[in-house]
């Protein structure tokens, strides 16, 4: 499949690295490409590429164009800019895998969640508000990256991830990629419709203080009855 991947950061890179593995083709989606390229160090974007040369960089808009499946991996703060400015054809009958969070940092840790994406309202809501056409499915956005594609890390994989949206297909879709990283039927837990993000995203209000706390962020919510 194409995969579009919008975001750089630590998670876009994790993921493309896993799609690339299973033989997907991976397009990561930045501002500006030759001002991503064009940062170096350690963590850069271009020192990752170096050793996965089989990602492609584009622009937001190109990389959706072609892309079969899109996700987000934005920041949260930033998120809803870039998606106002997609062209919705690029995202019409696409799905949207949308994991970020609206976190916001902006007097410290832990964050609140941004205003006017809390309590009534969520990202996964929000994008789907702008782009009507599109099929977003929020999924993988309450645990830390190392798990979204490795659940088998802890206790066998056994613990929970949510999705919810709109599209019962596009979630199945999802479901049967999540499959193929280790999740199960069992480990999957579907919501309902994409107003559920409102919770999934307000968990990262409790996530953040248990990592505060414990000083690990390696951890994840198992249903206990
Ligand atoms: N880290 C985790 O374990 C984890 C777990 C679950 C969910 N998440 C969520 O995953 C998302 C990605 O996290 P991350 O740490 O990989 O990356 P991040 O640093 O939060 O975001 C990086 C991406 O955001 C874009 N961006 C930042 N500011 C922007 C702006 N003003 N306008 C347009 N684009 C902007 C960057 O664009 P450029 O490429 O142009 O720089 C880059 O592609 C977040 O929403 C986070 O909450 C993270």
């Amino acid at each position: 499949m194409n995969i579009a991947i919008l975001g750089t950061g630590s998670v876009g890179q994790t993921l493309a690295e896993k799609f690339i593995s299973q033989g997907h083709t991976v397009i990561i989606g930045t501002r500006n490409v030759e001002d991503t390229l064009a940062k170096t160090g350690p963590t850069s974007f271009s020192e990752w590429q170096s050793k996965n040369t089989a990602a492609h960089l584009k622009t937001f808009n190109e990389a959706t164009k072609e892309a079969e499946i899109i996700v987000n991996a934005l920041n949260g703060n930033a998120t809803l800019t870039v998606f106002q400015a997609l062209d919705a054809a690029n995202l019409e009958k696409k799905i949207v895998i949308d994991l970020s969070n609206p976190l916001d940092f902006s007097k410290g840790f832990p964050p609140s969640l941004l205003e006017g994406l809390n309590n009534t309202n969520s990202l996964g809501e929000a994008i789907q508000q702008i782009h009507p056409l599109a099929h977003v499915v929020k999924t993988l956005n309450t645990m830390w990256c190392g798990f979204m594609l490795a659940p088998n890390l802890i206790q066998g994989g056994s613990h929970i991830n949510f999705l919810c949206g709109n599209d019962q297909k596009s979630k199945e879709t999802v479901a049967q990629l999540l499959i193929t990283f280790g999740w199960t039927n069992e480990t999957l837990l579907d919501l309902g419709d994409i107003t559920n993000a409102r919770g999934t995203e307000g968990y990262l209000l409790l996530w953040t203080r248990i990592y505060a706390a414990t000083k690990n962020g390696a951890f994840n919510l198992q249903l206990v009855k």
